[in-house]
């Protein structure tokens, strides 16, 4: 059972990164990928992905934290329960419950914004304590 405990980790920490790449792709079209020509190939195919990361953005959001919530039961149960674990899964949740607040808002405000950012920053910080110590 505590194998399917550390998976259920490492499979949060895979669609928290899905939710992340919202980021990522939208910084690499910017700088890089809007300066290739109209008929590139690789820019229509781009175009797509980015589409399916965007719109999908809280379905990672949301299901990497369902995966979180079996993840911490099996480790309660099976191992220890993680402080640094325990930070990382509050960050977490502030950083849905933002991200929520933002996608109900009727105007987006770049506080807003920021906030959803920061408390993604914070979770990663808290994510690489908590696999390298284990603690
Ligand atoms: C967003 C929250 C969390 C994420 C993304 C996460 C992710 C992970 C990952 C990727 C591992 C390493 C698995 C491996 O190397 O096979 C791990 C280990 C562990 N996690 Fe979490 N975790 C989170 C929250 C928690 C919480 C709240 C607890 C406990 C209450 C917890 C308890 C543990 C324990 C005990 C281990 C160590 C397993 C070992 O060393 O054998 N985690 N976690
Ligand atoms: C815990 C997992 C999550 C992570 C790691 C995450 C990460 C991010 C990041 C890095 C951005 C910035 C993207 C940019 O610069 O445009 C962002 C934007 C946003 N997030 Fe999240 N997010 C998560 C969950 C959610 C959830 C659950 C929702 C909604 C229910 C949500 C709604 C939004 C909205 C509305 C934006 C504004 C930009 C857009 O529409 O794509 N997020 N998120």
């Amino acid at each position: 059972m505590y194998q399917l405990g550390n998976l259920f980790g490492i499979l949060t920490a895979v669609l928290f990164g899905g939710a992340i790449m919202n980021f990522v792709i939208k910084f690499v079209n910017r700088k890089w990928v809007v300066k290739l020509p109209k008929e590139s190939k690789f820019k229509q195919g781009y175009a797509s992905v980015m589409k399916f990361l965007v719109k999908n953005h809280r379905f990672f959001g949301l299901g990497a934290a369902a995966l979180m919530v079996l993840h911490i039961v099996l480790q309660i149960l099976f191992k220890w329960v993680s402080v640094t674990g325990v930070v990382t899964a509050s960050f977490a949740v502030v950083t849905v419950m933002l991200g929520g607040i933002m996608f109900k808002a009727k105007k987006r405000t770049p506080a807003m914004l920021w906030a959803h950012r920061g408390a993604v920053i914070l979770l990663n910080l808290a994510f690489i304590a908590h696999v390298v110590t284990r603690i």
